[in-house]
């Protein structure tokens, strides 16, 4: 199992440390919490010690560790996390003062560093801090900046621990990227769109967005720059991904026509409506006035549209079929000219819409096929996302 170091400094927003571990944790990842002294004056480290299953480290002569330690562990992790960061350990790092064990260990650590700073907003600002943060960032350590908002010391400003869900994404993209996304531009299209009929009134669909949100977090946890275009749903955006948020499919279609000339890849995971109300009221439709042959016409195809457009960008489709999957799905790939194409069964109730599994099969224009059986959507994303970047390293 990955390993995460999780150092833990005195901000008072150290409380937070604890959702952190349990978030790594969810995703499969051991945590091993070093706090600096005077963290101990806010939280006693048998907290974490019961949370992560493993000794929380204060100090570099603590019983109970192999010798030399701080050495043997940095072997032992994929990534050193600090957070909270506090003035203090920032500017230790930045000059190499190795006085305790989190600051001698930093010094020994061969995988990436990854800093959430935590602390009052002048203090943040103050020119010294700034300073070491450069500094720290020229010698290649990442960071989560910091947000605005309520702080310990009753202002509001800069200075606020980022969400531990923010922290977390971040980690998981340092230890999961891989070259094959770096500098590549991913758009996702996800949920269902809506064609008004009024101001109240809409034809739509099924769609959760579950299955594009997924695939929107794996590929910006593999590295890539992500656009998330969504229809209305319920779901937060993964953190770190840019959100374009739509209601209807010529708000769709304009979205992604704004990105696609800077994009590597397009996966249209959206239920785009196919019709739209051929007349649409500006005030509410009194059902007295309601015409009895309301008309529908087709909304335009973007991913066709995609297709005809296309100057190298990978294309990616989803044919939600509920009958004749490999025939139907295989035509709408000839016809949007697709790299892949993934079909679903949506005449089924455990998954597609708005379930938290999927069952896919993989069409390519060259005949190959792939079945990927029933497992939970976050699993499908990376099951794609590993033929996508099969795709694009294949394209250099
Ligand atoms: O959102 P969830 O609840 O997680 O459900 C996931 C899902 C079932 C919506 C998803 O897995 C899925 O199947 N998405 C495609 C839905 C769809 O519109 O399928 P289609 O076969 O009608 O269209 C084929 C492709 O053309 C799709 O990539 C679609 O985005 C695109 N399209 C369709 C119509 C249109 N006007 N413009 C398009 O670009």
């Amino acid at each position: 199992m990955d390993k995460i170091a999780l150092g833990v400094t005195s901000s008072i927003s150290l409380y937070k440390a604890a959702d952190i571990i349990r978030l790594l944790q969810k995703e499969g990842l051991a945590v091993r919490v070093i706090m600096t002294e005077k963290a101990t004056n806010f939280i006693n480290p048998r907290l974490f010690t019961s949370l992560t299953g493993e000794r929380t480290i204060v100090n570099l002569f603590d019983e109970g560790q192999r010798p030399v330690e701080h050495i043997a562990m940095a072997d032992d992790i994929c990534l050193l996390l600090i957070a909270p960061a506090t003035a203090n350990i920032m500017a230790k790092l930045a000059t190499g003062i190795a006085d305790d064990f989190l600051s001698t260990f930093y010094l020994a650590v061969k995988s990436p560093v990854l800093i959430a700073p935590a602390m009052n907003q002048a203090m943040f600002l103050h020119p010294q801090t700034q300073a070491n943060i450069k500094k720290l960032k020229d010698a290649g350590v990442e960071f989560v900046e910091p947000e605005s908002g309520y702080l310990a010391c009753g202002q509001t400003g800069s200075g606020r621990l980022a969400s531990p869900e923010k922290i977390v994404q971040t980690s998981l993209r340092l230890i999961r990227r891989q070259p094959v996304f770096k500098d590549k531009l991913i758009v996702v299209t996800a949920g269902p769109t809506r064609e008004a009929l009024d101001p109240v009134r809409f034809l739509s669909n099924r769609s959760s967005g579950k299955m594009g949100y997924e695939l929107a977090r794996e590929a910006y946890q593999r590295g890539a720059e992500v656009v998330l275009i969504s229809g209305p749903v319920e779901l937060e955006p993964p953190a770190g991904v840019k959100i374009e948020k739509v209601i209807s499919s010529e708000e769709m279609r304009q979205a992604v026509l704004r990105y696609y000339d800077r994009a590597n890849a397009v996966i249209m995971t959206a239920a785009v409506s196919d019709f739209k109300f051929s007349q649409t009221g500006s005030e509410k439709i009194e059902k007295e006035t309601l015409p009895p042959d309301l008309k529908l016409e087709r909304t335009p195809d973007i991913l066709e549209e995609l297709g005809r457009l296309k100057t190298g960008q990978l294309l990616v489709g989803f044919a939600a079929e509920t009958a004749q999957m490999k025939a139907r799905a295989g035509q709408k790939m000839k016809k949007k000219k697709l790299d892949l194409m993934v079909a679903n069964d949506v005449s089924r109730q455990d998954i597609g819409f708005g379930c938290d599994e999927n069952e896919v099969y993989l069409f390519w224009p060259d005949g190959r096929e792939r079945f990927i059986q029933k497992t939970a959507k976050r699993k499908v994303s990376q099951e794609i996302l590993t033929e996508i970047g099969a795709m694009l390293n294949a394209r250099k």
